[in-house]
């Protein structure tokens, strides 16, 4: 099994999945198969997270800035993306996962969206890790969306602008609930890239060279050790007695 201690584990762990196309490139590939084996590399780590008990694992699958990608790459991504959701419903089946999603998802290609509403459909009903993929997701639209949703309802008179707090704006995001503990970024950039703003204000983050299709389990380990030996603090002190303040 492994050596990580499971009351250390993370409970909501979003991952930047990042250098498809720099792995593909560096092995003489053409892109495509660099995003092929990123969606292999899903499958394990879904399995992994559902095996360790985590809650939710938040996948960067498709930002709104990926739209600006030449067109043949986008529609390379748009299939890939429906055969994942039709080839992994046995997996996710049988690791009890439940698959939701976050991002403008009318966007999608209306194929890509219905097979993506079949496997939310489809999984509804499991209780193990929540699988999230964020697609024709950016942070700032969400946090637009969420403004236009509290906008109208002051305007309808059904919220009164003074009892407006962080509660009331987290409770208005795409998926309202955990905000992510740990974000890992693969492929070494140093970069949020307009990810879950909003929610990522005190997750512990985790930066890894490898590419995401070498993104292996022992590399996931390896950033839930990292992550286990952190301590957050959230602004506040590790030890809040008075006497320990000097
Ligand atoms: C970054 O690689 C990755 C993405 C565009 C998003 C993640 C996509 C996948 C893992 C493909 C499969 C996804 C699904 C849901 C089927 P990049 O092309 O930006 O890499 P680069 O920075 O090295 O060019």
């Amino acid at each position: 099994m492994t050596d990580l201690d499971p009351a250390k584990l993370p409970r909501h762990l979003a991952i930047i999945m990042d250098g498809n196309g720099r792995w593909a490139q560096q092995q003489g590939f053409a892109r495509t198969k660099g995003h092929e084996r990123g969606a292999d590399t899903i499958r394990s780590v879904t399995t992994e997270c559902a095996r360790l008990h985590l809650e939710q694992l938040t996948l960067y699958a498709f930002s709104h800035e990926n739209w600006k990608r030449p067109r043949t790459e986008i529609a390379f991504l748009m299939r890939l993306l429906r055969k994942f959701l039709v080839r992994e419903r046995p997996t996710m089946m049988d690791n009890d996962v439940r698959l939701t999603a976050i991002g403008r998802l009318d966007d999608l290609p209306d194929d890509a969206r219905a097979e993506l509403d079949r496997s939310i459909e489809m999984t509804s009903g499991n209780g193990g890790l929540n699988l999230c993929l964020a697609l024709s997701y950016g942070g700032r639209a969400e946090i637009v969306d969420a403004c236009k949703r509290l906008a109208r309802e002051v305007a309808a008179g059904t919220l009164d602008p003074e009892a407006l707090d962080e509660d009331a704006v987290s409770a208005r995001l795409y998926q309202p609930g955990r905000d992510p503990d740990l974000l890992v970024r693969t492929a070494g950039e140093r970069r949020i890239s307009n990810f879950l703003l909003w929610q990522i204000s005190y997750a512990e983050i985790y930066v890894t060279e490898a590419c995401w299709p070498e993104f292996s389990v022992e590399e996931l380990h390896a950033a839930l050790r990292d992550y286990a030996g952190r301590t957050r603090k959230y602004g506040g002190l590790v030890d809040p007695r008075p006497e320990a303040v000097r």
